[in-house]
This record gives structure tokens, sequence and C-alpha cells, in this order.
């Protein structure tokens, strides 16, 4: 049995380092590029399986030669794939993504291929391996009816839930009541409040925003600030890790897979945030998303 069940999607990542990202119209020359596996769900599974996590991976991919990346780095990162659907008709889908190689930012285009034809007839199948996981964790990458229907059957199963609620989008109410923890970034969270973040208070305030809603336990990650942590009465705020980052693509999964690991192994929620902040912060320091996980003997 798996002791984490990821939803999400897989897509091939190709990555542009350069001296800025281009504004719209400029033509840059840039300094290296990367080919290598992406998608919120795949980063966050990869993230978990390096940490020694038990991690099931449920998600669409094609036949092509993206699809075989996805299972490649499944494999190589001993995840399961046998909730991994292939379907010969569809394409893997691709990122592009610019990177500023001074500050590590970047912006990310998404196609999310396969995974966008996800339905709920077709979870059914997978549905088995997320009732009987400790954690579940899921991201905005897949139609939201088919994330709504596996979060809902995760709680109802006793499942520990996650929801990394990128890219920010509307959800319908109906989601907070099935979400233990929620770990918006900081711009996430000014999406679903209205609160622009700039310090501890902001933060504050939007945690209680979210947990009036129906939420049981907030987590704004504030980039090379830190993290605010609040669950109504308990509240922590960690600084980052600091490191010097090359590349941040990735480093909110690198922080929801520290943080499931860290739960997955029972440990109090300071410890399981101080993982995923390392975790986080490791990850920047290497170009991509997927490959720039950490492995546990590196945290
Ligand atoms: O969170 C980073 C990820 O978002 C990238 O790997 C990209 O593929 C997008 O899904």
């Amino acid at each position: 049995m798996s002791e984490i069940s990821v939803l999400g999607i897989f897509v091939a990542d190709i990555s542009f380092s350069g001296p800025k990202i281009p504004a719209v119209g400029e033509t840059i020359l840039g300094n290296k590029y990367n080919i290598g596996p992406g998608g919120k769900g795949c980063n966050q599974a990869v993230a978990i399986a390096r940490l020694g996590g038990k991690v099931n991976f449920i998600s669409k991919i094609g036949t092509d030669s993206y699809g075989k990346l996805a299972l490649n780095t499944l494999l190589k990162n001993k995840i399961n794939t046998e909730n991994v659907i292939q379907d010969p008709n569809l394409q893997t889908g691709v990122a592009g993504i610019l990177v500023d190689k001074n500050s590590g930012k970047n912006a990310i285009n998404v196609i999310v291929g396969a995974p966008s034809t996800f339905k709920i007839s077709e979870i059914d199948d997978q549905i088995n391996i997320i009732k009987k996981s400790k954690i579940f964790l899921t991201q905005l990458e897949l139609p939201k009816e088919v994330t709504l229907y596996c979060l809902k059957t995760a709680k109802e199963n006793g499942c520990l839930t996650i929801l990394n609620p990128a890219p920010a989008s509307e959800i319908p109410n109906e989601f907070y009541s099935y979400i233990d923890y929620f770990t918006p970034n900081e711009t996430e969270a000014e999406f679903y409040t209205g609160i622009k973040i700039t310090n501890e208070k902001d933060a504050q305030q939007a945690a209680d925003k979210l947990i009036n809603l129906g939420i049981k336990k907030i987590i704004i990650t504030l980039g090379e600030k830190g993290l605010f942590y609040s669950d109504g009465n308990e509240e922590l705020y960690l600084k980052a890790s600091s490191v010097k980052a090359i590349d941040t693509t990735g480093a909110g999964d690198a922080f929801n897979g520290g943080f499931a690991f860290g739960l997955s192994k029972e440990k109090p929620i300071k410890e399981c945030l101080e993982i995923a902040n390392k975790v986080a912060g490791l990850s920047t320091t290497k170009l991509g998303a997927g490959d720039s996980m950490p492995f546990f003997k590196d945290i």
C-alpha cells in the first residue's frame, strides 16, 4: 500500500535560462536550456519518492516520446505507475518555461495535454488506491470535477488531504470542506482571499479568511520570506532556508512533497514544515523541476 497518493499531471518542461525574462516583443540571447520532467503532480511525487516516501502517482499521458520521459522518470524514482493511464491517441503535455538566471524567477505556460481529458469514470478505476492511502495530495492542473471527486473520496475514507491550489483558479465552495491542508503561495493566497500579502500580519488575515471558508489548516508559502501556518489556534512563522536560487521552478512542488512526506511519517507540524522548507530551498539550486528535487541525504 502506498502511504501517499498524488493526483496530477506530468508534462515535459522545456526551460530557457537567460539574463532576464524577455518582455513582450523582445528577443534575448539566453545561456542554457533543459528538457526534463515537470507538471506539479509529478514534481510532488518525485520529491516524496526521493525522500524515501512510498508514493503512487495517478495521471494520464500519451505514448509519445514525452510519455516515455514520464515513465522513465517515475520508474527511475521508484514511483508506482500502475495508475498512470497511457492513451496512444493523446499527446503528453509540455510547459514552456522562461527563467531569469540572476533571480531564479520564472514565467510558465503549461499545455496540459492528455490529462485535460480526464473523466470521473476513468478515475473510478484508480479510486481504490486513493481510498487505501494515508495522505492524498493534489493541485489544480486537472479538470476540477475530477479533483473534487477524488478529494471528497479521500476525505470520506479517512485520508489526510492536501490541496495545493495552483495554478490559482476559481473553485466551488464544496471543495473547502474536503481540505485538511491548503497550501497557496502568496499570490495564490491573494487570489483566494483578496488580501495582498506583504508581511506576516497579512498572511494571518488571509489564513483566517480561508479557515472561515471551512478549510482546516492553512500554509501560505512566502518565497524567500518563508512561510506562515495557521490552524485557527496555533500559528507558526518560519524563515526560508538561505540558498543561492538558480531556478525556482517546482519549489512549491518540492515544498508540498516534503510536507506530505513529513505528515506520512507522523512528524509534528513544525518538523513537517521544516522538512518542506529545506526541500523547497534545495530544489532551487538546480535548473529544472522534477530533476532538481533533493534526496533524503541532501536534507
Ligand atoms: O510548479 C512548477 C510546474 O508547474 C512546472 O514543472 C510546470 O510544468 C507546471 O506544471
